[in-house]
């Protein structure tokens, strides 16, 4: 019989902790499939003690499920073969990934577009991670990409050096220094030629493994408020992150799916430039950041702290149809004497809404409504949702009463062990 695949997402701007979600999910699957995104993504996993930033392989690495790097990823190949061997110093065995065909090159030009368009911006840069993946995107729409089954055949030398040519136009036409082909070519045929034993056709792989009875999981990149489509235009990333990056991602189809757990914390974060209403500019968001740790997986940089959006979460849960939540960092709150939660905008007007929108100019003028909850708890070793104190507890019958849906895995602290599973 098929079984369902269950699909992890994020909720609002990325970090909610859903390399932990991927990684307790995979435990009990034979597949794990990232399906969006690439390196600007940072998934931690903390096992035993030691801490994995994952950026390309799928967390379910860690549990000996099959990783498959799906077609809607773009891969920067210097840095997957880094990840690969990390985790093979780490006695992490790789010999259970698999790259799509399908999946897009990230190449140097690609990080230099980045690095130029952020420029081109001003003052209104996205605050992207530098790592080009909006411009590797941009080539891939516009049918200039090149994708892993080229990057490993024979076609790549022209390929590679008709894009430099015309990147080259570009550089030079703002002054930047132009793209080395034959050095680009000699580094990156080096890289093909290393990857080449993993590329291969993901999409029948994954429905043969279906039709065989076996348990697939996906791991979404980035979070619902920084798609493509339904984020918050224009600081977003350049895939879409939600449900229907999964199916586009993989070649799932609808009929495939089970489970779909929305991950959130406990409070909020942005790493990056755009809106953030329940964002706190003062010393209680420096505390949240500090308790938390909210420093960039990927870039190292502080991220910005906030109270939990519930305006914002009823909005992914409508466009995504999560099944489930997960809850992470709900140690880190009640470290706090009290919790807020936003229940509400308020625009300039003075009307109190309930609906998202991604009008940047709007949520700019939206001030949150919140309702307060007593924190100073701890949750420190707690196993079973029946042993949370009554003040989690209703913290967390909030959350679900908002958005009718239950929160059925709640992150009691880094490790992978620190998870309530709620029956
Ligand atoms: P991802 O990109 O969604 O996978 O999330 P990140 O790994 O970028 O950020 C989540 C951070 O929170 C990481 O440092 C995790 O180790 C940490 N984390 C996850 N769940 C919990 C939790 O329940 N409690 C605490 N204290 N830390 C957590
Ligand atoms: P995970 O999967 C948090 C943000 C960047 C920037 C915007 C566009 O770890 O949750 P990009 O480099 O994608 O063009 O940057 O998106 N961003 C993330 N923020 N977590 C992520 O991934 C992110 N991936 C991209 O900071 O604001
Ligand atoms: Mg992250």
């Amino acid at each position: 019989m098929k079984k369902k695949v269950d699909v992890v997402l994020g909720a609002f701007f990325g970090d909610e902790g859903k390399g932990k979600i991927i990684d307790f999910l995979s435990t009990k699957a034979d597949l794990s499939l990232r399906c969006a995104g690439g390196n600007n993504a940072g998934h931690t996993i903390v096992v035993d003690g030691k801490k994995f930033a994952m950026h390309l392989i799928p967390s379910g690495i860690f549990s000996g499920a099959t990783a498959i790097i799906g077609n809607g990823v773009v891969v920067d190949p210097k840095v997957l073969l880094e990840e690969i061997k990390m985790l093979q110093e780490s006695g992490v065995s790789t010999e259970k990934l698999l790259i799509s065909e399908k999946a897009h090159v990230i190449f140097n030009y690609h990080q230099e577009f980045d690095l130029l368009e952020e420029e081109m911006r001003g003052k209104n840069k996205i605050g992207t991670t530098k790592r080009g993946i909006g411009p590797s995107y941009s080539d891939k729409m516009a049918r200039f990409g090149i994708r892993m089954e080229d990057f490993i055949s024979p076609k790549f030398a022209s390929l590679l050096k008709n894009n430099i040519e015309n990147k080259n136009k570009m550089f030079a036409l703002y002054g930047k220094e132009l793209i080395d082909y034959k050095k680009t070519y000699k580094e990156y045929k080096k890289y093909a030629d290393e990857l080449a034993p993993y590329v291969v056709d993901t999409v029948n792989y994954v429905h043969n493994n279906i039709e065989n009875g076996k348990k697939v999981v996906c791991e979404g990149a980035q979070a619902t408020l920084l798609d493509i489509d339904f984020g918050t235009y224009p600081f977003v990333t350049s895939s879409n992150t939600t449900i229907g990056g999964i199916l586009n991602g993989t070649g799932l189809n609808a009929s495939n799916l089970g489970r779909v757990y929305g991950v959130i914390k406990a409070y909020s974060s942005r790493v990056g430039e755009g809106p953030y209403v329940t964002e706190l500019l003062d010393e209680t968001g420096d505390k949240i950041r500090e308790l938390g740790h909210e420093y960039g997986t990927t870039t190292k940089r502080p991220r910005r702290c906030g109270w939990l959006d519930l305006v914002a979460l009823k909005y992914a849960v409508r466009l995504n149809g999560f099944t489930d939540i997960a809850m992470n960092h709900l140690d880190t709150v009640g470290k706090l004497d009290e919790i807020k939660l936003c229940v509400g905008y308020q625009d300039a007007s003075g009307k109190v809404t309930t609906d998202y929108t991604t009008n940047p100019d709007k949520l700019k003028d939206m001030k949150p409504v919140y309702k307060t909850f007593e924190g100073n708890f701890d949750i420190t070793g707690v196993k079973k949702f029946g042993k949370l104190p009554e003040k989690a507890k209703v913290y967390l019958k909030a959350v679900e009463e908002f958005v009718g849906v239950p929160i059925t895995l709640i992150g009691t602290g880094p490790d992978r062990e620190d998870l309530i599973v709620r029956k």
